[in-house]
């Protein structure tokens, strides 16, 4: 009647891939604690770590949990204790933790009823709330776990993709906020034909890549000509911390999601620490309080 789960991290857009590439951080991520009660419901009755709503509805995790209840109409209800780690507005897929965690424990205490996919639909009601639209690019990781790339959300599909045995994310995390609804309403409405092209040829290529473990493509394909320009000038060093994490050996780097954390992949462990070491030169430098996560993809 109780269970407790770690809901992970999550990298969103991959460079080339906005709004429908992802993939899952296992090593940093928020605890939650859900209980089955006889009052039907969804109540929130801890939340450590930041300051975030106790009201269901005005809660990620509360809102997908009751997207999730609207279906299901069980005879229970739920408690959900939240212990946030992942820092709100950080470009992990902090509000895509908590909406996704939420509905993945009720579907696991009510004996999962619901597949992947519609969990990662309710999972999408908690993340509209804190984003102001729908896009399932970090919660599909969250919930399929991997690389993940999400082909439509209406009506939802996503694909998993596999990762090549080597490939390890250096994420770093320069402590400015960035709220995703701002950093979506800089970006272009149109875009030219011709980039257009060349960043769907990216984007192919690198799920090519992905499935072939060609790194060199990898390296090759880690090119986002349409949102970076606009929303690296968000971020403070950014061109310097990507041209550093390339000069240390990674295979390419960009923006984590909407930022302002910087994601860099790497095959093998040594270049992906390498690459840790040369991103926080950059930061240490500077007034700018940062952390660092290593993770294999
Ligand atoms: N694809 C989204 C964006 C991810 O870049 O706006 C952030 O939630």
């Amino acid at each position: 009647n109780e269970i407790k789960i770690f809901s992970p991290a999550t990298v969103a857009n991959v460079s080339c891939g906005f709004d429908v590439l992802g993939f899952c951080l296992d090593t940093i991520g928020d605890e939650m604690v859900v209980r089955k009660t006889k009052d039907k419901g969804i109540r929130i009755t801890k939340i450590e770590g930041y300051d975030l709503p106790f009201e269901a509805h005005k809660n990620v995790a509360g809102v997908s949990a009751l997207a999730l209840m609207e279906v299901a109409q069980p005879h229970c209800g739920f408690e959900i204790e939240i212990y946030k780690k992942i820092k709100p507005g950080s470009g992990i897929g902090s509000s895509s933790a908590s909406a996704a965690g939420s509905v993945w424990a009720i579907n696991q205490l009510l004996g999962s009823p619901f597949n992947k996919t519609q969990i990662t639909n309710f999972a999408m009601k908690g993340e509209a709330l804190a984003s102001g639209c729908e896009h399932a690019d970090n919660i599909a990781p969250a919930i399929f776990g991997g690389f993940t790339l999400v082909k439509s959300c209406t009506p939802l599909q996503v694909l998993a993709i596999p990762s090549p045995s080597k490939l390890y994310a250096t994420i770093i995390h320069p402590e400015i906020e960035i709220k995703t609804a701002e950093a979506r309403a800089i970006l272009p409405k149109q875009i030219a034909l011709k980039k257009a092209i060349t960043q769907w040829a990216n984007l192919g290529s690198l799920v090519h890549a992905m499935h072939t473990s060609d790194y060199e493509l990898i390296s090759d394909s880690l090119n986002d000509i349409i949102v970076e320009p606009f929303r690296s000038q968000l971020i403070p060093y950014f061109d310097v911390v990507k041209t550093e994490s390339i000069k240390a050996g990674a295979l390419g780097a960009g923006i984590s999601g909407s930022g302002p954390s910087i994601f860099a992949l790497s095959k093998g462990k040594a270049a992906a620490e390498a690459v840790a070491h040369a991103m926080k030169k950059v930061y240490s430098k500077t007034d700018i309080n940062f952390d660092i996560h290593l993770s294999k993809i």
